[in-house]
């Protein structure tokens, strides 16, 4: 049975049952604590908690989910993807555990004809937490399991959590059992591979509190309601029904194994080091796409990191099965072709995924040819030193620096027929996660701040009025002073200020916070910044100026006026720039991000390669247009769906049923999903000019702009600037460039004759040092100080030189060793004619007799060494020992 098959039969079956169907939210969250959805009641939690009423009491949904915390193990064990997929049931208040246990028995041993899934029900066993009697029994009853194939476990294995404070229960797991040829007799208390999970009944009914892992929280007290919620493991229903071995081999992940398969020529089932990295690259290739659509960009923290990390391990793990050319979009194709009948916006925005994984390849493979010229180098200095272990600390810096996973240096290593301190490797790595666990534990600290404001949150969202007026009556509801309430502040503290309304935006979207001040009777606050607190509380940052500022007072909030007005321009302007660089480079230019203030903005777009002079132009030209054209900036408040049917761009995280703000500057021209303050019309943006434009990351631009009075001021600086320029140049401002372009090209001229008068003064003492040469033996030599100034390539082609006229002259075996003195340093060469190679002198192994009396080191080829010392004053010396060299090297006739 096909994948999409699974899901259909599933929602079918409860839609049946009284559910509505709820599409899968979006894996991105707005929650801090949650890196990506990971399981199908995420979207609910809200009706689990109480917090909102739900629109239905029975709902079923087969959402997205990501788990991504053993990425390491990923195809080393084949149970797990870092993608699946969570068919649920929900039931907010309504059935409990008799009709959760029907329903899902049901289904999965119902016939296939009969729209189940024809599990034979004598192979199904099932789990209950340790006191569940009422589950047991229900079990004996409805499903008539016997009693040896229920088996009752702990908090550890039955008492689902999200991992985080939320709502929890005890619940009830339901394993088939795959046979003897996958493991030991004995339930899934005995052997969790050959009994493998499919389907979690929890039972949710209490809320938990902060707390780690999955057995040590605290129960903080029963829910308003008994709920359910299950979930149902899609793939690996899958390939029990598919009947492969794993959740690797189903109809939705083999083909991308089957296309590394063609692209490496490598087969997988073969050997298990290359079938890790066959499952690895299915795997994290279907992760990835399915993050990369909704809104994840790869970056060095938090969601884009493991987005990185995923795109990295395919990259590499390809390139370990012997790929040669670039292979992720082909793989990225596959996931499309597979998965988009469920998810169509894997086909719609297919370009951006696309641009985005292909973007990071690129970039990593980049990374890995230095990565592989630092490995040579680190791989030729062991050679050197007479060695075969290249250090730990050395494999570190691939991995940190480029990195390079242990396994490819390792790899590498063995090709060059050395080896890997791997231990030390390990010690450094250790001491590194150290350091970011130590981290992450300083920022959990920072989060678990946030709970002074739960009770506020509570009492319900802060209203903004700032969009219809800039003064507002409120009423102080909290003041916090470094983490903690407090009733009062006085003159000269700086606290947080939660108000039930307040006219001050509060930083999003792109748009930075307002300023403002706080009055009232004898009372005067500044209001230096607002942040937003879980999307609802706005927290206003604070410096108490004169007066005493007290929990429950009545203040007058107000906007500075020219502040907003500066970010109402910058805002609007950034809409402006956007619509103007996707009229210029079409819709593939896709928001990444952006930041706007009084007078500025950027906006960061994905993009390959840099923007032309002339596109950047136009980009500005569109720009100005449409300001001129004084076009009507409207917004209204709609629901998503009908947003995205009328054409408005979204970000993303926005979800099914959200309502969301529209604006619309001038119809077509620029229609966007969001929430910040605007012009009513275009005009009042003033000019907008754009300063530059650059990389800001694997396929990721960034142009940045001015824009009205700042626009102004640029421009006259720009004009200052250049006044200055042409009163030095003595010209008019239209003549300097022509001018400057005219000076630097006789500037390039002048410095290469410079250059040509000094190689020919370096030749030009050619004869004379040639003249030096003495006998020693049957060898002429030449060793002496080199004129002063003459160091690097110069003094290497004197000693060529040198040893050419020598050569010319007669038959004799010639010798020459120069050496510099130039800032301190003590370059040095010695070259030998090919007549003295003849008799076995080298070049390098002369080197060696004098640097230490230098204090230097070199080395080089028997015809050509070189090498640099740190003490002039030791020259003489140094030459001594060569000649003594020379004459005590047997070579004397
Ligand atoms: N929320 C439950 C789970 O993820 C069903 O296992």
């Amino acid at each position: 049975m096909q994948t999409h098959e699974i899901r259909q039969r599933y929602l079918d079956h409860f839609v049946k049952a009284g559910h509505t169907e709820v599409p899968s939210a979006s894996l991105l969250l707005d929650d801090p604590n949650l890196l990506f959805v990971n399981a199908g009641m995420v979207p609910f939690v809200p009706f689990f908690l109480g917090q909102q009423t739900p629109p239905y009491t029975r709902a079923t949904s087969v959402q997205k989910c990501v788990r991504t915390l053993d990425i390491e193990n990923v195809g080393v064990t084949t149970r797990h993807n870092t993608f699946f997929q969570m068919a649920g049931n929900f039931s907010f208040g309504d059935y409990f555990k008799r009709e959760a246990i029907t329903f899902a028995w049901s289904l999965l041993t119902n016939s296939i004809e009969d729209g189940g899934y024809g599990f034979d029900p004598e192979r199904l066993w099932v789990t209950v937490y340790l006191d569940d009697d009422e589950a047991r029994d229900l079990w004996r009853e409805i499903a008539d399991i016997p009693e040896e194939r229920i088996q009752r476990r702990g908090m550890e294995d039955n008492y689902w959590s999200m991992g985080i404070p939320g709502p929890c229960g005890p619940c009830s797991e339901i394993y088939y059992d795959r046979g003897p040829d996958y493991g030991i007799e004995g339930g899934p208390e005995a052997d969790e591979d050959r009994y493998l999970e499919i389907w979690n009944l929890v039972f949710m009914q209490n809320e938990r509190g902060e707390g780690l892992g999955k057995g040590d929280f605290e129960i903080l007290g029963p829910l308003p309601k008994q709920n359910i919620d299950t979930g149902m493991g899609v793939e690996r229903v899958a390939f029990l029904l598919q009947d492969v071995d794993n959740v690797y081999e189903t109809d939705l992940v083999r083909p991308v194994i089957t296309k590394a398969e063609e692209l490496t020529g490598r087969k997988y089932g073969v050997e298990s080091a290359a079938d890790i990295r066959f499952r690895v690259i299915a795997d994290h290739a279907r992760t990835a796409a399915m993050l990369i659509v909704d809104g994840v960009n790869p970056g060095n923290d938090g969601r884009g990191y493991v987005l990185r990390r995923l795109l990295r391990r395919i990259v590499r793990s390809a390139k370990l099965l012997g790929a040669e050319q670039l292979t992720m979009g082909e793989f990225m194709a596959v996931v499309r072709d597979t998965m988009a009948p469920s998810y169509p916006a894997l086909s719609t925005d297919f370009t951006r995924v696309l641009n985005v994984a292909v973007g990071e390849e690129t970039a990593f493979l980049k990374t890995l040819s230095s990565g592989e010229k630092l490995f040579e180098s680190a791989a030729d200095e062991v050679r050197e030193s007479g060695k075969t272990v290249i250090g730990g600390s050395q494999a570190f810096a691939l991995h940190d620096t480029y990195g390079f996973p242990i396994d490819l240096t390792l790899e590498m290593a063995s090709e060059a027929g050395l080896q890997v301190d791997e231990a030390g490797f390990r010690e450094l790595m250790g001491e590194q996660r150290q350091r970011a666990k130590a981290d992450a534990q300083s920022r959990k600290h920072a989060h678990a701040d946030l709970t002074v404001y739960r009770e506020l949150l509570d009492g319900g969202a802060t209203e903004f009025t700032g969009f219809a007026e800039l003064t507002t009556e409120a009423k102080v509801l909290a003041i916090i002073k470094d983490g903690v309430r407090v009733p009062a502040a006085s003159a000269g503290e700086d606290v947080e200020v939660i108000l039930d309304r307040s006219p001050l935006y509060a930083e999003s979207g792109g748009q930075l916070a307002d300023t403002g001040m706080l009055t009232g009777k004898d009372l005067t606050v500044t209001v230096r910044d607002v942040q937003k607190i879980a999307k609802q509380l706005w927290v206003h940052k604070v410096t108490v100026d004169a007066g005493v500022l007290a929990e429950g007072a009545d203040v007058l909030a107000q906007v500075d006026r020219a502040h907003r007005s500066g970010s109402t321009q910058g805002h609007s302007g950034t809409h402006l720039v956007h619509a103007a660089l996707r009229q210029v480079l079409g819709p593939n230019a896709v928001q990444a991000g952006s930041l706007n203030k009084p007078g500025y903005l950027r906006f960061d777009f994905h993009w390959q390669g840099g923007l032309s002079e002339a596109v950047r132009q136009e980009v500005e030209d569109v720009s100005n247009a449409a300001v001129a054209a004084d076009y009507q900036v409207n917004t209204m408040v709609t629901d998503i769906d009908k947003a995205k049917s009328m054409g408005a761009l979204a970000l993303f995280g926005e979800n099914y049923g959200d309502e969301v703000r529209v604006v619309e500057i001038g119809g077509p021209f620029s229609m966007e999903l969001c929430g910040g303050t605007h012009v009513s019309h275009s005009s009042q943006i003033g000019p907008v000019t754009v300063l530059g434009e650059a990389s800001v990351g694997s396929g990721v631009r960034r142009i940045e702009a001015f824009v009205g009075l700042d626009s102004m001021r640029h421009l006259a600086k720009e004009r200052a600037l250049l006044a200055g320029v042409s009163s030095l140049l003595k010209v008019p401002s239209e003549e300097a460039p022509g001018r400057v372009e005219n000076l630097i090209e006789r500037l390039k001229v002048a410095e290469r004759e410079v250059e040509k008068a000094k190689v020919a003064a370096v030749l030009a003492s050619a004869g004379s040092i040639a003249d030096s040469a003495q006998h020693v033996g049957d060898l002429l030599v030449v060793a002496v100080a080199a004129p002063a100034g003459v160091g690097g390539g110069d003094l290497r082609t004197l000693a060529s030189d040198v040893r050419g006229r020598l050569g010319q002259h007669g038959q004799d075996d010639v010798v020459v060793a120069l050496f510099g003195d130039v800032d301190g340093a003590v370059p040095f060469v010695v070259a030998t004619s090919a007549g003295a190679r003849e008799k076995g002198i080298k070049a390098g192994d002369l080197v060696k007799s004098f640097a230490s009396a230098i204090g230097g080191r070199g080395g080089g080829k028997p015809d050509l060494a070189q090498g640099s010392g740190t003490d002039a004053s030791g020259i003489p010396a140094a030459i001594d020992a060569l000649l003594r060299q020379l004459a005590g090297s047997g070579k004397l006739s």
